[in-house]
């Protein structure tokens, strides 16, 4: 049995990660300082497997802590790195922080990776690596551009850091770019909990419907797209953390074939927020409160994936559609 450390995995993509991970019979560590995550995600982990998952409370940015992580732990194979700060606006505003804890936390991970001889990392990157596109679907092989926010540029930076350090120290690495995570477990027991007001479209819908906001302000509705509405390629967390567990087997079947790779982790079909909120009231049957306000500053106009790269060489491809997302995202809502 293979042992995987899952930093951050007591988040959303985390928890839904180690679910895959023990379901194909991985082992997994989680390693999470709670900053923006619940302790109980053990309990829920365990409620869907089975299994508890060991955790240590560590922050990894702390190069003390992060030692004693793996020194605790001697048997690890492989890493899937999650943990990070996340919120684009918040970055704008203490862009030291988000430098120092993401580059931080990966950083200390592989200077630990080269002493215990850990061969492999999957990296949570980021479609905000590709600005907004010149052409699209957009393809791996599309040059980045300059980041619109220091979250992103850590995105950015965590790649290069990678292309880098896999030249140098045997360590193999692959960067999944993940276009708009959404949805939940089918369990309803795991699912995205934002601290505070969300920021993100998916828990502001499901909030809002659940009477805990009064309306969605939809960002604007006067852009290039049919609607006049941005538009997104909204990846289900269960397909994404897929992605993780088909990385992982892909790495132990050394079927890797550079040093550091990258895979866009995507539906390939782009929707606008109209059709989000039309998929809600579908699929859940509630009417959602929303009225047109102004855009918001830095909002890319259109994105979505070309997938065929992902599904030619790493075999996976997204499964769930909009509808399975909007629903599995309001049942985690009302079981909160
Ligand atoms: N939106 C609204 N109202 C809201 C929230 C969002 O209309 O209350 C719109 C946004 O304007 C955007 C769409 O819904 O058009 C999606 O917005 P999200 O905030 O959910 O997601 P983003 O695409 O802005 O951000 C996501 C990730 C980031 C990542 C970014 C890269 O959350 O981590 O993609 O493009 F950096």
């Amino acid at each position: 049995m293979k042992t995987i450390l899952v930093t951050g995995g007591t988040g959303f993509i985390g928890t839904h990660t180690v679910v895959a991970l023990q379901e194909k019979g991985y082992k997994a560590i989680i390693a999470d300082n709670l900053s923006n995550s619940n302790i109980d995600s053990l309990d829920r982990i365990e409620k869907i497997t089975g299994i508890r998952p060991d955790f240590m409370k560590v922050d990894l940015s702390n190069e003390k802590e992060c030692n004693l992580l793996f020194d605790t732990y001697e048997n690890i194979d492989g890493v899937i790195n999650f943990a990070a700060f996340k919120a684009v606006g918040e970055s704008c505003e203490k862009p030291i922080e988000y430098y120092k804890n993401n580059m931080g936390i990966l950083l200390n991970v592989l200077a630990n990776m080269k002493r215990k001889d850990i061969k492999y990392i999957v990296h949570s990157s980021s479609c905000t690596v590709y600005g907004e596109p010149d052409s699209l679907p957009i393809k791996e092989s599309t040059p980045t551009k300059f980041a619109v926010s220091p979250y992103g540029n850590t995105k950015q930076m965590a790649e290069d850091i990678l292309h880098f350090t896999t030249n140098t120290t045997g360590i193999k690495a692959i960067a999944l770019r993940y276009f708009n995570p959404i949805g939940a477990h089918e369990s309803a027991l795991i699912g995205e909990l934002p601290n505070g007001t969300p920021n993100n479209l998916m828990p502001f819908i499901t909030q809002t419907a659940i009477g805990l906001r009064k309306a969605l302000t939809v960002f604007g509705d006067d852009y290039d797209t049919p609607d006049g509405t941005c538009i997104r390629d909204y990846i289900h967390v269960v397909d994404l953390a897929e992605a993780h567990v088909i990385s992982m087997d892909r790495f132990f079947a050394n079927k890797n074939k550079a040093n550091l790779e990258f895979f866009n982790i995507g539906t390939g079909n782009g929707f606008s927020v109209l059709d989000v909120i039309k998929s809600f009231e579908r699929s859940t049957g509630v009417k959602l409160n929303y009225t047109i306000g102004p855009r918001r500053e830095g909002d890319v106009i259109k994105i979505w994936a070309d997938t065929s790269f992902a599904e030619k060489e790493l075999g996976w491809k997204a499964q769930k559609t909009l509808d399975e997302m909007t629903l599995s995202a309001w049942n985690w809502q009302k079981a909160l």
